[in-house]
């Protein structure tokens, strides 16, 4: 037993950091990862938005540099309004990606909703001495993301009868792609730090892993790959308002340079469901990272900035 408000020394990941997963560790060569995560439906398709909802609860494992070994449900479900057969499909999607991802469903636990919510709780595992936090950048790392940004302002078109069908298509699939591809290539090049994109966008949580690991970062506006469309839905004011929340609270830690225009600014902190990740490799490592991707078919993964000394600050700027 620990004395009380003695930190306990087997806890690696906790509340303190904004980071990704929980992560404790059981002995000297396991620690566990715990997260949850669960949300409303980002997609008409129930089979899709139950794909989408378990590949992000999935995420955070892999943004640890864990592997994720068992999942539970967490359903909400107005059974009254909707057909049980949307419920099965969304269950179904879940499993699916579960499967893909080589962990196992134990259980989960419903509770009748106006509004259908799904999610998981996640349980991986990771070498404690392997964990990626947000902390780990260092100067002269290269700043790798595996996945376009810009599903929040596609989203949004969807719901708004403006995305094409080519649109549609492109977003589910990135959404739904695992990020455990990505955490492979990581792992087999041996990288300094990781987070997932999600809510805050990317400029959020860059934001959270540079004052976490006490560095500056440089991001080239146009390296960073962006879903087809989105440039264009944000120059019509097609942006949801999370997006714009985020851009308003981004501002007191990013400079952007003149030269890198309000859509951009915007895409560049879309709020995001189940994004790439974004990974901080030594930059003497970043080709054989982008091989290692590459191989492995995460194909739109691009260097997108660098890290240098500081305390947090990120520069957003067009190559010169
Ligand atoms: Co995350
Ligand atoms: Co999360
Ligand atoms: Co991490």
């Amino acid at each position: 037993m620990l004395p009380p408000g003695e930190p306990d020394p087997n806890l690696l990941v906790g509340l303190d950091t904004s980071d990704d997963a929980g992560v404790y560790r059981i002995n000297d060569d396991i620690a566990m990862i715990q997260t949850v995560d669960f949300f409303t439906p980002i997609v008409d398709d129930p089979y899709f938005y139950g794909q989408i909802a378990a590949a992000n609860s999935l995420s955070d494992v892999y943004a640890m540099g864990g592997k994720p070994l068992t999942a539970m449900n967490i359903i909400c479900f107005p059974t009254k309004k909707l057909e049980l057969k949307v419920l099965a499909d969304i269950l179904r999607g879940g499993a699916d990606k579960i499967k893909e991802a080589g962990a196992i469903l134990l259980g989960g636990h419903s509770v009748e909703d106006n509004e259908p919510k799904y999610g998981l709780s996640v349980t991986g595992v990771v070498h404690p001495e392997k964990v990626l936090t947000n902390a780990g950048a260092r100067p002269g790392d290269v700043l790798v993301l595996t996945k376009p940004i810009g599903t929040g302002i596609i989203t949004t078109a969807i719901k708004g009868e403006l995305a094409s069908q080519e649109e549609i298509d492109n977003v589910i699939q990135v959404m739904a792609t695992l990020n455990k591809n990505a955490a492979e290539a990581m792992a087999e090049v041996g990288v300094n730090g990781c987070t997932d994109i999600t809510g805050f966008g990317l400029l959020g949580h860059a934001s959270e892993m540079a004052r976490g690991s006490s560095v500056s970062m440089t991001i080239w506006s146009e390296l960073v790959p962006v879903l087809k469309g989105a440039r264009e839905y944000t120059k019509m004011g097609i942006v949801p308002e999370g997006t714009r929340g985020n851009l308003k609270y981004i501002s007191q830690f990013v400079d952007f340079k003149q030269n890198v225009l309000e859509e951009d600014r915007l895409v560049l902190t879309d709020a995001t469901t189940s994004g790439g990740l974004l990974i901080s490799v030594p930059g003497h490592k970043s080709q054989q990272l982008m091989k290692e991707l590459a191989d492995r078919g995460v194909r739109e993964a691009a260097v997108v900035g660098e890290v240098g000394a500081g305390s947090g600050k990120i520069i957003v700027t067009n190559l010169p």
